[in-house]
Order: structure tokens, then sequence, then C-alpha cells
């Protein structure tokens, strides 16, 4: 059997129509969303993130700010970039693109920019909100995943979760949202000691290892929704996930493709989340 393809391009296109709608209506309303991304650095992956965030924008009708600082950045530079943004009421989400050069704690960087334009959902405040089931700007990579497993009808109540990855940025807050939809959920990480125990009694597995095709159909329970976090770059020059597609698509139920899977819908719900920050802009000044 061969599992179901779950089509992230086609579900993020989906909604990006939506919130270019939304988008339009602000417009009207005399406030256009507006993102400002911080690129400190050569890393070359990172800069395309960063170029397909500012894109995006544009393609939603939203405005979009870039900022590029040199490697060898003094770190003060970048705290002054974020609290002259912090201060500019046009803008309403700032990201600082991770992973930063030596000379920074991300930490502090992240917690320097203001809670509420913290659109990628690292502050600890949102965190902490998380976390409580509050509402927050979630991060966009596992709220993502949550938009995909719901268009897919996963009924997540009772279902035996398990998250390879204990990040910030996927693992944690991964880890949350299910448990906050009822899963029984297992994390693991690089110190767990029998790794396919785990996996193989999965209902759901969402992989986030950054190692390529590491989880492979053997390692999967048949029928299981496999969700592939990881974004690889092989010597070939060509991309690859966490997952070995190839060997999984066999057990799985249902799975995610690399690319055109989580990828996609991460860049979406950042939109979602600036179009949100300029929706509660656009309300207080009604
Ligand atoms: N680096 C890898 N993923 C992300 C992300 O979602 N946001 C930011 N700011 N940096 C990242």
């Amino acid at each position: 059997m061969s599992a179901r393809i779950i089509d992230g391009n086609a579900l993020s296109q989906k909604v990006r129509e939506d919130i270019a709608q939304g988008a339009a209506e602000l417009i009207k309303q005399g406030v256009q969303p507006c993102l400002a991304v911080i690129l400190v650095g050569d890393n070359p992956a990172s800069a395309v993130y960063v170029r397909n965030k500012v894109n995006a924008c544009e393609k939603a009708g939203f405005r979009s700010l870039k900022f590029t600082f040199p490697v060898e950045v003094a770190p003060d530079e970048v705290f002054d970039k974020i609290a002259e943004l912090n201060a500019d009421p046009s803008v309403h989400g700032i990201l600082v693109q991770l992973p930063l050069p030596r000379q920074f704690d991300e930490n502090k960087v992240l917690e320097a920019i203001s809670p509420e334009k913290d659109v990628d959902g690292f502050h600890a405040e949102n965190f902490g909100l998380l976390l409580q089931g509050r509402k927050s700007f979630y991060p966009c990579t596992p709220w993502g995943v949550m938009k995909m497993l719901e268009a897919e009808n996963v009924q997540l109540s009772g279902m035996e979760a398990v998250v390879i990855g204990r990040s910030n940025i996927v693992g944690k807050p991964m880890a949350v949202m299910l448990l906050s939809q009822g899963a029984t959920v297992t994390v693991c990480h690089s110190k767990t000691r029998d790794l396919h125990f785990h996996t193989r009694r999965a209902d759901l597995v969402v992989a986030a290892i950054g190692k390529p095709r590491f989880l492979t159909g053997d390692m999967i329970k048949p029928g299981a929704v496999v969700i592939d976090v990881g974004i690889n770059r092989l010597p070939d020059g060509k991309l690859c996930g966490d997952v070995d597609f190839e060997s999984a698509r066999e057990v799985a139920g249902a799975i995610t493709p690399v690319p055109g899977g989580v990828g996609p819908m991460t860049i979406t719900m950042l939109l979602a989340n600036t179009l949100e920050s300029a929706r509660r802009v656009a309300a207080a000044k009604a």
C-alpha cells in the first residue's frame, strides 16, 4: 500500500488566498500588513528562507522590509534596529532569522522583539501563553503542521504521537500543540535509548531531527501519519527531508513530501501571524 501524500503546496495556496483577501480588506481601512525581516551573516540557507518570506509577503499584498547585517556586526546594532522597528507603528511583525553568529545570545535577541510583533512566536511571553493553552502567536512550523493535520481530518484526541526533536522552534511547541488537542505525546531526541520502540507504536510521527532520510519505513507503524519537518541539502544539491520517503510511503497511511510539504506551510503561518497582528492594530485604531 502506498501512503496518501499530504500536499503542503496546495493547502498553502488555499490559505494564502484567504490571507491576501484579508490583507486587501485591511488596506481599504488604511492598514497594510508589514513584516520586517532581519538577516545577519551569510548563511546561504538563511538567505534563501528570507528571500522566500519576503516574496511571499509581496504576493499576499503585504509590505516587507529587509535589513541585512554582516556576520561580524556588533550585537548593539541589531538591538538598535529591533528597538526602532518595535517603535514603528507601521510595522506589524518582526522576524530575526536564526541561527545568529556566535557573538549573539539568541534568547536575548528574541526577547528584545516586542511580544505584540513576535510573529515567529519565539518570545518567552508567547511561548508561555502557548504552554498555558492561551492565545498567542504560535511558532509557524508546528502551527503549519497542525493546519495540515486539521485539513487531513486527523483526529488527534487519544492518538499516540511521537515528536522526534526537542528544539524551541519545532519539537517543544509541536509537542505542546499536539497535547492541547488531546494526543498522548512522547518527545524523542538524540539521547532517547530505543527510538524504534517509540516510533513503531506511534499513530503520528513528526520528524524534526535534522538528519537526511533518518526515519525509515521499518521504524513506522503501518497506517501511521508521518510529518517530515526536515529540510536537508544532499551533496548533489537536491533537497530531502528527515524521512526516507521511498521506504516510509510503503508503510505510512499519509505522509508529507519534501519539498512541498511542511515548508510552504511555515511561511503561510508567518503571513497569518503578521495579518493577525495588523488586524489588532486596525481594531485598536477603529
Ligand atoms: N530558522 C529556522 N527556522 C526559522 C523560523 O521559523 N524563524 C526564524 N526566525 N528563524 C528560523
